[in-house]
Protein backbone atom coordinates (compact mmCIF):
# COMPACT_ATOMS: atom_id res chain seq x y z
CA UNK A 1 0.00 0.00 0.00
CA UNK A 2 2.70 2.34 1.00
CA UNK A 3 4.46 2.56 -2.75
CA UNK A 4 0.47 2.31 -4.08
CA UNK A 5 0.14 5.35 -2.31
CA UNK A 6 3.81 6.82 -3.55
CA UNK A 7 3.00 5.93 -6.98
CA UNK A 8 -0.28 7.73 -7.03
CA UNK A 9 -0.01 10.30 -5.07
CA UNK A 10 3.53 11.10 -4.25
CA UNK A 11 3.11 10.79 -0.70
CA UNK A 12 5.98 8.87 1.15
CA UNK A 13 4.59 7.01 4.13
CA UNK A 14 7.81 4.79 3.97
CA UNK A 15 8.43 5.31 7.57
CA UNK A 16 4.87 5.89 8.89
CA UNK A 17 3.39 1.93 9.78
CA UNK A 18 2.61 2.79 12.99
CA UNK A 19 0.38 5.97 11.80
CA UNK A 20 -1.04 4.29 9.11
CA UNK A 21 -2.13 1.52 10.97
CA UNK A 22 -3.80 3.54 14.28
CA UNK A 23 -5.19 6.18 11.91
CA UNK A 24 -6.70 3.67 9.41
CA UNK A 25 -8.40 0.90 12.49
CA UNK A 26 -11.52 2.32 13.05
CA UNK A 27 -12.39 2.81 9.78
CA UNK A 28 -11.07 -0.34 8.46
CA UNK A 29 -13.27 -2.41 10.95
CA UNK A 30 -16.48 -0.47 10.45
CA UNK A 31 -16.38 -0.75 6.79
CA UNK A 32 -16.55 -4.26 7.52
CA UNK A 33 -12.90 -5.66 6.97
CA UNK A 34 -11.35 -8.22 9.10
CA UNK A 35 -8.24 -6.61 8.88
CA UNK A 36 -5.65 -4.43 7.93
CA UNK A 37 -4.22 -6.74 5.24
CA UNK A 38 -7.39 -7.87 3.78
CA UNK A 39 -8.26 -3.95 2.97
CA UNK A 40 -4.99 -3.28 1.70
CA UNK A 41 -5.59 -6.64 -0.49
CA UNK A 42 -8.88 -5.16 -1.46
CA UNK A 43 -7.22 -1.66 -1.86
CA UNK A 44 -4.77 -2.75 -4.36
CA UNK A 45 -7.11 -5.52 -6.04
CA UNK A 46 -10.06 -2.90 -6.64
CA UNK A 47 -8.17 0.63 -5.97
CA UNK A 48 -12.20 1.81 -5.47
CA UNK A 49 -12.11 5.72 -5.10
CA UNK A 50 -13.61 5.51 -1.69
CA UNK A 51 -11.07 2.90 -0.22
CA UNK A 52 -8.15 5.34 -2.02
CA UNK A 53 -10.09 8.88 -0.61
CA UNK A 54 -10.67 7.26 2.60
CA UNK A 55 -6.56 6.49 2.83
CA UNK A 56 -5.77 10.01 1.41
CA UNK A 57 -8.15 11.84 4.16
CA UNK A 58 -6.71 9.51 7.32
CA UNK A 59 -3.29 10.34 6.18
CA UNK A 60 -2.76 13.38 4.76
CA UNK A 61 -3.15 16.47 7.52
CA UNK A 62 -5.67 18.97 6.02
CA UNK A 63 -3.89 21.50 8.50
CA UNK A 64 -4.11 25.04 7.52
CA UNK A 65 -5.65 28.55 9.44
CA UNK A 66 -6.33 32.07 8.12
CA UNK A 67 -2.81 34.29 8.07
CA UNK A 68 -0.77 31.76 8.22
CA UNK A 69 2.98 32.98 7.76
CA UNK A 70 1.61 36.24 7.71
CA UNK A 71 5.31 37.67 6.78
CA UNK A 72 5.17 35.55 3.76
CA UNK A 73 1.49 36.63 2.99
CA UNK A 74 2.60 40.40 3.84
CA UNK A 75 5.50 39.90 1.27
CA UNK A 76 2.69 38.66 -1.42
CA UNK A 77 0.14 42.02 -0.38
CA UNK A 78 3.10 44.77 -0.13
CA UNK A 79 5.19 43.45 -2.98
CA UNK A 80 3.65 40.96 -5.51
CA UNK A 81 0.11 42.50 -5.85
CA UNK A 82 1.41 45.71 -6.57
CA UNK A 83 3.78 44.61 -8.95
CA UNK A 84 1.36 42.08 -10.82
CA UNK A 85 -0.95 44.85 -11.08
CA UNK A 86 1.04 47.43 -12.57
CA UNK A 87 1.99 44.35 -15.06
CA UNK A 88 -1.26 43.47 -15.84
CA UNK A 89 -3.06 47.04 -16.02
CA UNK A 90 -4.18 46.54 -19.76
CA UNK A 91 -6.13 42.78 -19.41
CA UNK A 92 -6.87 42.97 -16.02
CA UNK A 93 -6.07 39.70 -15.35
CA UNK A 94 -4.25 38.21 -12.27
CA UNK A 95 -4.10 33.91 -12.36
CA UNK A 96 -3.30 32.89 -9.50
CA UNK A 97 -3.50 29.10 -8.31
CA UNK A 98 -3.28 28.00 -4.10
CA UNK A 99 -2.22 24.24 -4.78
CA UNK A 100 -2.87 21.88 -1.79
CA UNK A 101 -5.14 24.61 -0.68
CA UNK A 102 -6.93 22.27 1.77
CA UNK A 103 -10.27 23.53 3.75
CA UNK A 104 -9.79 26.88 1.73
CA UNK A 105 -8.54 29.50 4.51
CA UNK A 106 -5.53 30.17 1.95
CA UNK A 107 -7.10 30.92 -1.27
CA UNK A 108 -9.89 33.05 0.54
CA UNK A 109 -7.32 34.65 2.31
CA UNK A 110 -5.10 35.49 -1.04
CA UNK A 111 -8.71 36.83 -2.32
CA UNK A 112 -9.26 39.02 0.64
CA UNK A 113 -5.48 40.39 -0.43
CA UNK A 114 -6.92 41.50 -3.43
CA UNK A 115 -9.98 43.14 -2.86
CA UNK A 116 -7.36 44.77 0.13
CA UNK A 117 -5.44 46.12 -2.59
CA UNK A 118 -7.80 47.06 -5.41
CA UNK A 119 -10.74 48.30 -3.41
CA UNK A 120 -13.17 49.78 -5.96
CA UNK A 121 -10.96 49.18 -8.73
CA UNK A 122 -11.86 45.17 -7.99
CA UNK A 123 -15.37 44.93 -10.05
CA UNK A 124 -12.53 46.03 -13.46
CA UNK A 125 -10.73 43.08 -12.69
CA UNK A 126 -10.57 39.19 -12.83
CA UNK A 127 -8.62 38.03 -9.87
CA UNK A 128 -10.05 34.32 -9.80
CA UNK A 129 -8.14 31.96 -8.04
CA UNK A 130 -7.79 28.31 -8.98
CA UNK A 131 -7.66 26.43 -5.78
CA UNK A 132 -7.09 22.47 -5.48
CA UNK A 133 -6.85 19.87 -3.27
CA UNK A 134 -6.91 15.62 -3.08
CA UNK A 135 -9.18 15.70 -0.82
CA UNK A 136 -13.38 15.54 -1.09
CA UNK A 137 -13.61 16.32 2.61
CA UNK A 138 -11.05 19.25 2.54
CA UNK A 139 -13.11 20.72 -0.35
CA UNK A 140 -16.45 20.62 0.93
CA UNK A 141 -15.71 22.25 3.97
CA UNK A 142 -14.19 24.91 1.88
CA UNK A 143 -16.63 25.69 -0.37
CA UNK A 144 -19.02 25.91 2.39
CA UNK A 145 -16.31 28.45 3.57
CA UNK A 146 -17.52 28.29 7.14
CA UNK A 147 -14.78 29.09 9.98
CA UNK A 148 -13.95 29.55 13.06
CA UNK A 149 -11.75 33.02 12.96
CA UNK A 150 -8.19 33.76 14.67
CA UNK A 151 -6.98 36.77 16.13
CA UNK A 152 -4.79 37.51 13.98
CA UNK A 153 -7.28 37.94 11.09
CA UNK A 154 -7.56 41.81 10.58
CA UNK A 155 -10.82 43.00 12.51
CA UNK A 156 -12.02 44.98 9.61
CA UNK A 157 -11.90 41.80 7.51
CA UNK A 158 -14.19 40.30 9.94
CA UNK A 159 -17.08 42.90 9.43
CA UNK A 160 -15.63 43.31 5.75
CA UNK A 161 -15.83 39.74 4.22
CA UNK A 162 -17.39 37.43 6.98
CA UNK A 163 -21.07 37.24 8.04
CA UNK A 164 -21.39 36.63 11.51
CA UNK A 165 -23.72 32.93 12.15
CA UNK A 166 -25.48 32.48 15.45
CA UNK A 167 -23.06 29.87 17.06
CA UNK A 168 -20.13 31.93 16.67
CA UNK A 169 -18.53 30.84 13.62
CA UNK A 170 -18.80 33.14 10.38
CA UNK A 171 -19.31 32.51 6.90
CA UNK A 172 -17.19 33.94 3.98
CA UNK A 173 -18.93 36.59 2.13
CA UNK A 174 -19.82 35.86 -1.90
CA UNK A 175 -17.81 38.34 -2.93
CA UNK A 176 -14.95 36.52 -1.38
CA UNK A 177 -16.04 32.84 -1.93
CA UNK A 178 -17.44 33.67 -5.63
CA UNK A 179 -13.60 34.38 -6.53
CA UNK A 180 -12.07 31.42 -5.46
CA UNK A 181 -12.69 28.15 -7.86
CA UNK A 182 -12.18 24.85 -6.37
CA UNK A 183 -11.11 21.96 -7.95
CA UNK A 184 -10.68 18.23 -6.84
CA UNK A 185 -6.85 17.80 -8.27
CA UNK A 186 -4.62 15.04 -7.76
CA UNK A 187 -0.70 17.12 -8.12
CA UNK A 188 1.08 13.85 -9.33
CA UNK A 189 -1.01 14.52 -13.00
CA UNK A 190 -0.21 16.46 -15.70
CA UNK A 191 -0.93 20.05 -14.92
CA UNK A 192 -2.86 20.87 -17.78
CA UNK A 193 -4.90 24.21 -16.85
CA UNK A 194 -5.60 26.42 -19.70
CA UNK A 195 -3.80 29.66 -18.94
CA UNK A 196 -0.33 29.84 -16.80
CA UNK A 197 -0.42 31.28 -13.72
CA UNK A 198 1.26 34.42 -12.14
CA UNK A 199 1.47 33.20 -8.79
CA UNK A 200 1.50 29.81 -7.72
CA UNK A 201 1.12 28.75 -3.88
CA UNK A 202 1.92 25.30 -2.45
CA UNK A 203 2.62 25.88 1.33
CA UNK A 204 2.67 22.69 3.44
CA UNK A 205 2.22 20.20 0.83
CA UNK A 206 5.58 18.63 -0.63
CA UNK A 207 6.34 17.86 2.93
CA UNK A 208 5.09 14.60 1.70
CA UNK A 209 6.53 13.58 -1.17
CA UNK A 210 10.26 12.51 -1.44
CA UNK A 211 12.65 14.37 -3.51
CA UNK A 212 12.47 13.02 -6.84
CA UNK A 213 8.21 13.45 -6.98
CA UNK A 214 8.95 17.04 -5.35
CA UNK A 215 11.87 17.92 -8.20
CA UNK A 216 9.54 16.64 -10.91
CA UNK A 217 6.83 18.76 -9.52
CA UNK A 218 8.42 21.56 -9.25
CA UNK A 219 9.03 21.45 -12.49
CA UNK A 220 5.71 21.26 -13.83
CA UNK A 221 5.14 24.02 -11.79
CA UNK A 222 7.71 26.12 -13.39
CA UNK A 223 6.25 25.27 -16.55
CA UNK A 224 3.17 26.36 -15.67
CA UNK A 225 4.24 29.64 -14.77
CA UNK A 226 4.41 33.12 -16.31
CA UNK A 227 7.87 34.58 -17.15
CA UNK A 228 8.35 36.88 -14.04
CA UNK A 229 5.79 34.72 -12.04
CA UNK A 230 5.95 33.46 -8.11
CA UNK A 231 6.36 29.81 -6.53
CA UNK A 232 5.84 30.76 -3.05
CA UNK A 233 6.43 27.62 -0.73
CA UNK A 234 6.17 27.50 3.24
CA UNK A 235 8.79 28.79 5.40
CA UNK A 236 9.89 25.25 6.24
CA UNK A 237 10.21 23.81 3.15
CA UNK A 238 13.02 24.31 1.00
CA UNK A 239 13.93 23.98 -2.74
CA UNK A 240 16.46 21.63 -4.35
CA UNK A 241 19.57 23.28 -6.00
CA UNK A 242 18.36 22.07 -9.15
CA UNK A 243 15.56 23.98 -9.26
CA UNK A 244 14.49 26.47 -11.85
CA UNK A 245 13.47 29.02 -10.17
CA UNK A 246 15.19 31.86 -8.83
CA UNK A 247 14.79 32.47 -5.23
CA UNK A 248 14.05 36.10 -4.52
CA UNK A 249 13.21 36.24 -0.27
CA UNK A 250 12.88 33.37 1.67
CA UNK A 251 9.99 30.30 0.45
CA UNK A 252 9.86 32.80 -2.82
CA UNK A 253 10.98 31.75 -6.12
CA UNK A 254 10.71 33.83 -9.40
CA UNK A 255 10.48 32.35 -12.79
C1 LIG B 1 -1.25 20.91 5.40
S1 LIG B 1 -2.35 21.23 4.06
C2 LIG B 1 -1.73 22.79 3.47
C3 LIG B 1 -2.82 23.83 3.27
C4 LIG B 1 -2.34 25.24 2.91
N1 LIG B 1 -1.63 25.23 1.67
C5 LIG B 1 -1.50 25.83 4.03
O1 LIG B 1 -0.30 26.05 3.84
O2 LIG B 1 -2.05 26.08 5.10
C6 LIG B 1 -1.75 20.09 2.81
C7 LIG B 1 -2.78 19.73 1.75
O3 LIG B 1 -2.13 19.06 0.66
C8 LIG B 1 -3.04 18.13 0.11
N2 LIG B 1 -2.34 17.11 -0.71
C9 LIG B 1 -1.48 16.16 -0.28
N3 LIG B 1 -1.09 15.40 -1.31
C10 LIG B 1 -1.69 15.89 -2.43
C11 LIG B 1 -1.68 15.53 -3.82
N4 LIG B 1 -0.97 14.50 -4.28
N5 LIG B 1 -2.42 16.27 -4.67
C12 LIG B 1 -3.15 17.32 -4.22
N6 LIG B 1 -3.21 17.72 -2.93
C13 LIG B 1 -2.49 17.00 -2.04
C14 LIG B 1 -3.71 17.55 1.35
O4 LIG B 1 -4.97 16.97 1.03
C15 LIG B 1 -3.84 18.78 2.25
O5 LIG B 1 -5.10 19.39 2.15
Amino acid sequence: MVSFIQTMYGIDLSHKRQLITSRLAVSIRQRGYQNFSDFVDHLLKYKEDDEVTLVLNKLTTNYTFFMREKEHLDLFSQKIIPELVARHQRDKTLSIWSAGCSTGEEPYNISMFLFDYLGAQAKFWDTRILATDISDRALTAAKRGIYELPDTLPSSWKTKYFTDNQNGTHTVKPMIRDNVIFQRFNLMDPIRFRRKFDVIFCRNVMIYFDQPTKDALVQRFYDATVPGGYFLISYSENLSPKSPYKRRAPATFQK
